[in-house]
């Protein structure tokens, strides 16, 4: 009987050590041929809850959160350690409301306004065009301002465009000076409308089509130099290829520089789930939608490659993240969610996809910065936290800029129930200065992974590192406890001849450099 148990145990160790052995990477070193634009790091602000509102504004007159010009400094610092590229305002669903020029000039002169699409609460315009290009300015990103179609007027645009980009003498540039800003802050990223198919207007996409044409029609006409504006049509939601087709199909390619799409992983939008004390089921359903983004992002380029082979235009995921149940307790219409080790793996996961898809993949969205959905940044009056998902961002911004080096990924499963998924997911670049950079994402929250890497054109001998983990998925920073989850240096790889050789402990995210 003991002879027999010896024989079971020495299968069962030989079965798993096979199983932990499956995980195969190829890292093809010498054949990087496209840029990881910066521009896939972005964020999202908008006027939600208390996104702009006690995230990242609290006013000028505010003496116990130090702040410039009613700028938090402490979110300030935060994001500019993060390199945030570009930061979309002011919405989602508010721009297609939103009149610009209700939020220019004297402050008590604003009007007042209802934010009907997030909890009808009072908007009084105290942070408008100036108050954001100016925060931009301050933090680093540059701006994309995403433009109201839905209700506004052509004109309005294009107002809104000579306003912030017009150098010379004209009505709308003559109006910044006069409001304080002599020149102009010059962006280059506008938004036509956003989901056009919804809140933008539950159009078609052949009637958005010619609306498009027209506003981008006239908002080419102010820029300085005349340097070329980025306009980015509202794209699809997630799977709806049918609008992407039509875009492309219908907008002429010397008018479009990019087309959106937003796929948020949501597991039911009745019942979304809990933010921090979700089941593994439901953890299991999230990663599945999250890793929906690769078919999604592949589906909706290949379309795009139809009609533009040369990939000029991009697509811009400029809505992406978890989305939970609020916390309870908090106004439904403000979107305020914590955000734990699941959102960290999601957001590591869904930045692989992006930089496997960087050739039409060049620029993203992160919905929201702070304070709503799945936010980088948590503010509680003066108190600040990041959130496993800022540290994500942190610890891959390697990646921004460099190039991105083809990586073939062959992965364990992650079994729940009778699903599976690919339990680790890989991606790597080389930076300006040489150095190689390998980012890699255990999602299986009950076993480590093991995964051999071949590594083939980099010239390194040593490997070093950092590893975002916690003993439970759950796990999230809080206010009374917010460095629970954060980067530490990661002994866990090794290099020798061209094979580099990782362990990932359960849900971590892991950012290696070769040297
Ligand atoms: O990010 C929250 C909302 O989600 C945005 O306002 C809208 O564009 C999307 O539906």
């Amino acid at each position: 009987m003991k002879h027999l148990l010896t024989i079971l145990c020495g299968i069962f160790l030989f079965v798993s050590s096979t199983v932990f052995a499956q995980n195969k990477v190829t890292l093809s070193g010498d054949l990087g041929k496209h840029t990881i634009n910066k521009h896939i790091y972005g964020h999202f602000a908008e006027h939600l809850g208390k996104c702009i509102y006690g995230g990242l504004y609290v006013g000028e007159n505010n003496t116990k959160i130090p702040n410039k010009d009613g700028v938090r400094m402490d979110v300030v610092n935060a994001l500019k350690k993060m390199k945030i590229p570009n930061l979309r305002w002011p919405g989602g669903c508010f721009a297609d409301t939103y009149q610009w020029k209700d939020g220019i000039g004297p402050k008590a002169n604003r009007p007042k306004i209802v934010n009907v699409w997030w909890g009808n609460v009072t908007e009084d315009n105290s942070f408008g065009t100036h108050d954001f290009l100016n925060m931009c300015e301050l933090i680093g990103p540059e701006p994309y301002l995403a433009g109201n179609v839905g209700s506004g007027t052509v004109k309005d645009l294009a107002d809104w465009v000579q306003y912030v980009n017009f150098k010379g003498v004209s009505p709308m540039s003559d109006l910044r000076a006069k409001n304080g800003r002599e020149n102009p802050w010059k962006v280059r990223y506008w938004g036509v409308g956003n989901e056009a198919w919804g809140c933008g207007g539950n159009m078609k996409p052949d009637y958005y089509a010619n609306i498009y044409r027209q506003s981008a029609t006239f908002m080419n006409a102010s820029f300085e130099n005349n340097e070329r504006l980025f306009r980015i049509a509202s794209g699809a939601s997630d799977n709806d290829y049918n609008w992407t087709e039509t875009l492309m199909r219908e907008i002429p390619h010397n008018m479009l520089e990019g087309i959106a799409m937003h796929h948020y992983s949501v597991i039911d939008w009745k019942q979304k789930g809990p933010s921090t004390t979700f089941t593994e089921e439901l953890y299991f359903k999230t990663m599945k939608e999250a890793l929906l983004m690769d078919e999604l992002v592949k589906r909706h380029s290949t379309i795009m490659d139809k009609y533009d082979p040369a990939k000029k235009v991009a697509l811009v995921v400029d809505e992406w993240g978890g989305w939970y149940d609020v916390e309870p307790s908090t106004n439904p219409g403000f979107l305020f969610q914590q955000n734990t080790m699941r959102d960290a793996v999601l957001a590591g996961a869904t930045l692989n996809i992006f930089h496997k898809y960087c050739e039409r993949v060049r620029m993203a969205n992160l919905a929201q910065v702070v304070n709503v959905l799945q936010s980088v940044i948590l503010t509680n009056e003066e108190k600040m936290i990041l959130t496993p998902t800022y540290h994500v961002l942190e610890m891959y911004n390697v990646h921004q800029d460099a190039t991105m080096l083809p990586v073939e990924v062959q992965s364990n499963d992650y079994t729940f129930g009778n699903e599976k998924l690919p339990a680790i997911s890989v991606s790597a670049s080389r930076d300006k200065n040489g150095a190689v950079h390998v980012s890699l994402v255990n999602i299986d929250p009950n076993k480590a992974q093991e995964i051999t890497i071949n590594v083939t054109g980099v010239n390194a001998s040593g490997v070093t590192g950092r590893i975002l983990t916690s003993a439970k998925v759950q796990d999230y920073n809080t206010f009374e406890n917010p460095n629970k989850i954060q980067p530490a240096a990661f002994s866990g790889a090794s290099l020798k001849n061209n094979t580099l050789t990782v362990k990932l402990p359960p849900v971590s995210v892991v950012v290696l450099e070769l040297k």
